[in-house]
């Protein structure tokens, strides 16, 4: 799927990673979507990006991704306005940082609405279209934290575990018919999630400085793979090399060690 030329809906478009999506797809895209609840965010990002690709176009919507009424009514505009979506980038996403036991539960709700409601609703509006022309790109964004049960972000990586093991049916089912999935699947990076993610006594916490990674060499190494048709994208060698303990270390050993160091790191 080459990208020069397309019609791009980012959602979670007013920060980090998502906001870094539109800065570099705008180099290349036709049109560009703009989804996120912060509209005053987005319309600062659609004026930028203009004023410097004076042929794009950028339409910004807002929409709460955990109310399902506007989640509807994003993708009853999109079909009104016949707009012809061929890249999904499917990053709006939200974490926790704690015990199950004492989350907020109406926190663990948004969690799966937005992370994972929200991000099969859209591919499954969006998909027959890109089937039907033949060319289609969508990139969910998952996380390295979707390897592996992560004690101190159940939901979260489990939110995640989902995101990638849909991606990865979907890109089978797809095989052949001109669209392609691609899971970004990020370690920790600088961006305004670790502080949505902490709980009110909490600091917001990033992990090992190591392993941490500038957004925008997870965007640009995103957009590559997207591209190259290649299942997943974990940035960075140190990251892919960690992600490998996860998938070779027996079960039973993993569960000794999430016992062990439970709840100590950040959710990535
Ligand atoms: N940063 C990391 O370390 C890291 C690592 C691995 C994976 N990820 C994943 O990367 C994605 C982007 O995260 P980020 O790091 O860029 O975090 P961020 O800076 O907090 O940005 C999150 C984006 O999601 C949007 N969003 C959150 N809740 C929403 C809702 N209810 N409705 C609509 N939009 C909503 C936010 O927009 P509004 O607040 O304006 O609605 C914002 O644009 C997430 O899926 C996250 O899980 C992040």
């Amino acid at each position: 799927m080459k990208l020069d030329d397309c019609n791009a809906l980012i959602t979670g478009a007013s920060a980090g990673i998502g906001r870094e999506f539109a800065r570099q797809l705008a180099r290349r895209a036709r049109s560009m979507i703009l989804v996120a609840r912060r509209e005053d965010r987005l319309a600062e990002l659609r004026d930028e990006l203009q004023q410097q690709h004076p042929n794009l176009v950028v339409q910004i919507r807002q929409a709460d991704l955990a109310d399902l009424a506007q989640l509807h009514e994003l993708m009853e505009w999109l079909g009104r306005e016949r707009i012809d979506v061929n890249v999904l980038v499917n990053n709006a996403g939200l974490g926790d940082s704690g015990p199950f036991a004492t989350s907020d539960p109406i926190r663990n709700e948004q969690m799966t609405l937005v992370n994972v409601v929200a991000l099969t609703s859209l591919t499954r509006h969006i998909l027959p279209q890109m089937i039907a022309k033949r060319r289609g790109g969508i990139l969910n964004v998952s996380s390295s934290a979707g390897f592996l049960p992560m004690p101190g972000s159940a939901v979260y990586a489990a939110t995640k575990a989902y995101v990638t093991s849909f991606s990865e049916a979907l890109r089978a089912e797809l095989h052949g018919t001109g669209v392609s999935v691609c899971a970004l699947c990020p370690g920790p990076v600088r961006t305004e999630f670790q502080q949505v993610a902490k709980r009110t006594d909490g600091r917001p916490e990033i992990g090992p400085e190591f392993l941490v990674i500038p957004v925008e060499r997870v965007v640009r190494d995103a957009i590559k793979r997207l591209e190259a048709d290649k299942p997943i994208v974990i940035p960075g060698f140190a990251m892919k090399l960690v992600m490998l303990l996860p998938r070779l270390t027996p079960m039973p050993l993993l569960r000794m060690l999430m016992r062990r160091y439970s709840g100590r790191d950040s959710p990535v």
